[in-house]
């Protein structure tokens, strides 16, 4: 079914797979950004039926961030843009959304607008009560771009009122305190989004396409509960017709993980919800959305009538060519969304988004499955079988080279493979698993289970050598270094390797010496709670999981809490007699203070930052021939920089 067409309203679409509107933060400062039409031509290319594109700006406030829809300033690229993805047979709508009071920065923002005067729930912004004059200028700016972006090529729009933006302050009870028209009752909670449905209408007309994302469960008791989207979904459809129906989870507080769910959730967690959902407005067709990864998993959702359509979001910023591999019956060789979000952490930072596990995001070869040939094909040594070379040499074979690859370990992937063994990671083995099929099929000479010295490299006469042997954690300066030798205190990587083998759990608290703040060490955490009856986490700063971002975070602290997994912050291990003789570990705030302890304690294990594993730069570099570290080798960091630069070097060489 995944392949047969759909008719929404006039509209053909010739498939049933939607790219779910995402953020990209490509800027429109300078016009429309030429990765932003390259993003989507891709993703229209590689077989989509419907495209969504992020926000565009219908007010000036949304400023140069987004592509602007406001006025005529950028309609030639808009026309342009709108007709380059129609020529591939792909549909295009716009996304409508306005943030309101969400904001993702710290220390109080001036000049929000909200439902009502109450602050941001993750950042305390505090908005002004938005009057009925500027509802009244908000609704016309909206209706007035989408005119804009119909005279353009689109065809229609998105309106977004989930996710804690606008919208859903309207629609929740949580954050709309309002006692006029536009609050008190479901109804006047609904009328701003069904008045800017209403004037769309009326300005468009029913030959532009109307698409609604509405809050499915935000996951507040206070909030929009799935009976009340339920209410809201039949009020909303009573009131405009409106064309296509989908639904989001979570919102702007402590729920917002909910709309990028992860490994820690089931596959489709919210299938059930939105069968129950779509029941309620049967004539509109749904676009099931959230974690759907497998061509085999969309195949299910419409072969069960759960949707008439598929809405994809990180699947296709990891595979835009996901729809025509399904389609030709090639899903093994679809690069698969590893669920890990860092796409949604780039965005969050302002970057453009990228990928852990396509290095090629909005490249212009980004569908090709052989890149563009290397002038001059070369003997290239490739060492570390991590995802930083297996990108390395991948990328250089299908460039042409002649690739060699050694890896200490008997599986490829390193590290990140080790991590996918953990709890709550397992999508993450599907970046070696992708690299290493594409290697054997690119006949690369593959040596694993060896460690390589320099003579094992300089013995194949390489021409370059890509240097990817990891990094290793460093000894934590709180402790003694005789800890380590008389087996006090382990290295995580080597605590979690022994514990893999080990069956059950056994009594006693392990405590887990954080310094390192990255979603691995919380993974391990949670395979010491499985083997231990008790772990504590001693974290050197203010929380755990700072170098994530923040949905991820949220999840890390929510599985903590629900699994009773202990987290102290801002303390350091203090070595005293008393862990010797008794097992109570002592451990004091960073700032000073009094001495507390943790008994019972069997297991002490530390997780730091990490240093390059460098032995063979120097007798390699020595040897005359160029000679590059990459990934982890060269600085320690996380998956996404790893792939990013086994890619580039692949592509200089
Ligand atoms: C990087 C990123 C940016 C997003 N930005 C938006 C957005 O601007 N508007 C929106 O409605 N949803 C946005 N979303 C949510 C997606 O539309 C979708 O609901 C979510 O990713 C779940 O679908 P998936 O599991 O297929 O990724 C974003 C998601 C990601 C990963």
């Amino acid at each position: 079914m995944l392949f047969s067409p759909l008719q929404v309203g006039p509209w053909r679409l010739k498939n049933r797979i939607v790219h779910a509107s995402m953020s990209l933060r490509y800027g429109a400062s300078q016009g429309m950004h030429p990765g932003y039409h390259q993003y989507y031509l891709n993703r229209a290319r590689g077989g989509s039926a419907l495209i969504i594109t992020d926000p565009v700006g219908f007010l000036p406030t949304h400023g140069p961030e987004r592509v602007c829809a406001w006025n005529d300033s950028m309609a030639d690229d808009l026309c342009r843009f709108a007709q380059a993805i129609r020529d591939q047979d792909c549909h295009l709508l716009a996304q409508i959304q306005d943030n309101g009071r969400a904001r993702r920065v710290p220390g109080r923002v001036s000049g929000l607008r909200g439902a009502s005067a109450l602050p941001d729930d993750l950042f305390y912004a505090m908005p002004e009560e938005l009057t009925p004059a500027e509802l009244e200028a908000f609704v016309e700016a909206a209706a007035d771009a989408a005119r804009r972006l119909q005279r353009c090529g689109y065809t229609g729009v998105e309106l977004s009122a989930g996710h804690g933006h606008l919208f859903h302050q309207f629609l929740s009870p949580h954050t709309n305190l309002r006692e006029d028209g536009y609050g008190a009752t479901l109804a006047g909670r609904s009328r701003l989004l069904e008045e800017v449905c209403q004037a769309i209408r009326q300005t468009c007309g029913k030959g532009f396409m109307l698409a609604v994302k509405l809050p499915g469960d935000d996951g507040l008791r206070d909030g929009v509960t799935p009976p009340l989207a339920a209410q809201i979904a039949r009020h909303l459809v009573a009131q405009v017709p409106v064309d296509l129906l989908s639904y989001t989870q979570g919102t702007h507080h402590h729920t917002l993980e909910m709309h990028l769910p992860d490994d820690s959730y089931p596959r489709q967690p919210f299938m059930s919800l939105i069968r129950r959902l779509k029941a309620e407005t049967p004539a509109v067709p749904v676009m099931a959305l959230g974690r759907i990864t497998d061509p085999a998993e969309a195949e299910g959702i419409l072969a069960r009538g759960d949707a008439e359509l598929v809405a994809l979001g990180r699947a296709l910023v990891t595979d835009p060519a996901w729809p025509l591999k399904a389609q030709r019956g090639m899903a093994r060789s679809i690069r698969y969304c590893v669920s890990c979000n860092s796409c949604w952490g780039t965005i969050i930072q302002g970057l453009p988004i990228a990928c852990d596990n396509n290095p090629r995001v909005a490249h212009p070869h980004e569908l090709d499955a052989d890149l563009p040939a290397a002038a001059a094909p070369k003997r290239i040594a490739v060492v570390g079988a991590g995802i930083s070379g297996l990108e390395a040499a991948m990328t250089a074979a299908q460039r042409g080279h002649q690739v060699t690859l050694w890896g200490h370990g008997a599986m490829p992937g390193g590290k990140a493979q080790l991590q996918s063994r953990l709890p709550i990671s397992e999508s993450l083995s599907s970046i070696a698993d992708y690299q290493y099929m594409q290697l054997q099929r690119l006949g690369v000479d593959l040596r694993l289970g060896q460690r390589a010295s320099a003579q094992d490299v300089l013995a194949i006469q390489p021409q370059a050598v890509v240097l990817a042997t990891g990094a290793t954690m460093v000894w934590p300066q709180a402790l003694p270094t005789r800890l380590r030798d008389e087996g006090w205190v382990q290295d995580l990587r080597e605590v979690v390797v022994d514990l893999l083998k080990r069956p059950g759990a056994q009594a006693g608290v392990a405590v887990l010496y954080d310094l390192d703040q990255t979603a691995g060490t919380y993974a391990a955490a949670e395979l010491l709670k499985d083997k231990f009856e008790q772990v504590v986490i001693l974290c050197g700063r203010e929380s755990v999981a700072q170098d994530v971002p923040l949905v991820v975070r949220q999840r890390i602290q929510r599985r903590c809490a629900e699994r009773g997994i202990e987290i102290l912050t801002q303390v350091e291990p203090v070595w005293t007699d008393l862990m010797e003789d008794e097992g109570s570990l002592a451990y004091r705030s960073i700032f000073g203070g009094a001495l507390r302890y943790i008994d019972q304690v069997v297991l002490i294990t530390y997780a730091t930052p990490r240093k390059p594993d460098v032995d063979l730069w120097a007798p390699l570099r020595d040897s005359g021939g160029p000679v590059y570290r990459i990934g982890d080798c060269l600085l320690a960091r996380d998956p996404m920089a790893a792939t990013a630069e086994g890619h580039a070097i692949g592509m200089r060489l």
